[in-house]
């Protein structure tokens, strides 16, 4: 599924990223592009990262 359309990026892709490390939407927009453009898919890509995120982090900012 497309979740960024400006960009053509889709779901596999951001759990790819989000699999291999990285843990922020910044980070997935330098990685992928993504909400490079119109920014709709910005709050999409949170949620892959809430959902997708391996980390166990004590001091997590994004859960
Ligand atoms: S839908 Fe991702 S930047 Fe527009």
């Amino acid at each position: 599924m497309v979740v960024c359309l400006c960009n053509q990026i889709t779901d596999h892709q951001l759990k790819e990223s989000i699999k291999n490390g990285v843990t922020t939407v910044r980070g997935l927009r330098q990685e992928l592009g993504i909400g490079q453009n119109c920014g709709c898919c910005a709050a999409t890509a949170k949620k892959y990262i809430d959902e997708y995120c391996q980390h166990d982090c004590k001091n997590c900012k994004f859960k």
